[in-house]
């Protein structure tokens, strides 16, 4: 670790809390100088630290700024010993974790990016990832004998694991829009890729790359036009270190439910908060869209649907769009 890093390691577990210069050479081992010169690079890259005569610095509570270190101190021990990379710019976190996973990184990597300049969505879209707003993250998996069937779940676990870290940061509820878009009233503002790789004798899965990227402020020049009536984002304003604690909740969260022995408590979840269930919709295929009335959600989180023809499906993929918000089931 460089002092910068251990330094701001110092300051995120002791937050609104003065060290005299003195006191912080002594504790890593370094010159007053260096000291000095890893707080102004500190300030450099953003963060906001008090300096006052006879206290010492002290990194301002209100920072809210995404780091390893910021993740790791609200981490459990269930995950402390991840490796987290985060980085202030990336192409798609999803692409660069695809080639860490192909040189044979451990399952339970994380890159985590403030901005992405090629991020990727489903269906071969781009996701829009501005600088500073969102938080980007890709965590490696490499479960052992997962099917391509029993891979859907890694997204919808994650699904409910992202609405649970919404709800524990803010006051907001947070619902599910099949099969992994998360709405906060009544936008998206949260969207996942899981990107993975099977082997062709087995079927089964080598690893899997958990892409999710979330709103948490709106985007300093706002949405795009094209995603301005759909997308939204968790809070209006800045809040104190709510990145670092919504992606720690993340991973804490979905690391409980990936290692789970039993995972029907997260079916349940998933079920709770999904919001088409008993509403119409229009089930997209190919650019054709069929209209149809959602029944229910089974125990693989597949989608029940009954078409206006009368005939029934379970989707385990696909695209719907959801027609009347109000429209419930008798
Ligand atoms: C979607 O809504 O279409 C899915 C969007 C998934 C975006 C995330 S952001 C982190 C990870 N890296 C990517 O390039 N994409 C995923």
């Amino acid at each position: 670790m460089t002092i910068k890093e251990k330094l701001l390691e110092l300051f995120e577990s002791n937050k609104g809390r003065y060290f005299s210069g003195e006191e912080i050479a002594q504790k890593l081992c370094v010159s007053r100088a260096a000291v000095w010169k890893a707080v102004n690079s500190l300030r450099n890259a953003g963060y906001e630290i008090d300096a006052v005569t006879n206290k010492g610095y002290c990194l301002s509570a209100k920072t809210d700024i995404l780091s390893s270190q910021g993740i790791q101190k609200y981490l459990n021990s269930q995950c402390r010993n991840m490796e987290l990379t985060v980085l202030p710019t990336v192409c798609s976190t999803n692409a660069m974790m695809r080639e860490k996973a192909e040189s044979g990184a451990p399952q339970g990597c994380a890159v985590i990016s403030n901005e992405q300049t090629q991020g990727r969505g489903r269906y071969g879209r781009n996701f829009f990832s501005p600088q500073g707003t969102g938080i980007y993250m890709s965590l490696l998996l490499r479960p052992s004998n997962y099917s391509a069937s029993q891979a859907v779940r890694i997204t919808t676990m994650a699904a409910v694991a992202m609405c649970e870290a919404i709800e524990e940061v803010s006051d907001e509820q947070a619902q599910i829009k099949w099969v992994n878009d998360i709405f906060v009233k009544g936008k998206k503002v949260c969207g996942i890729l899981t990107e993975a790789s099977f082997g062709l004798e087995s079927g089964t899965l080598e690893y899997a790359v958990l892409g999710v990227g979330i709103n948490v402020y709106y985007p300093k020049e706002g949405f795009p036009e094209e995603l301005r009536q759909t997308a939204g984002a968790v809070f209006e304003c800045t809040q104190d270190d709510v990145k670092n604690k919504l992606t720690a909740a993340f991973l804490n969260g979905f690391m409980e439910f990936y290692q789970a022995q039993d995972q029907s408590g997260y079916v349940r979840k998933y079920r709770e908060r999904s919001l088409a269930v008993g509403k119409h919709i229009s089930v997209i295929f190919a650019d054709q869209a069929r209209n149809a009335v959602v029944y229910g959600v089974d125990e693989e989180c597949r989608l029940l649907v009954r078409y206006d023809d009368g005939q029934t499906e379970r989707l385990s993929y696909g695209e719907i769009e959801i027609k009347f918000e109000e429209d419930k089931l008798s």
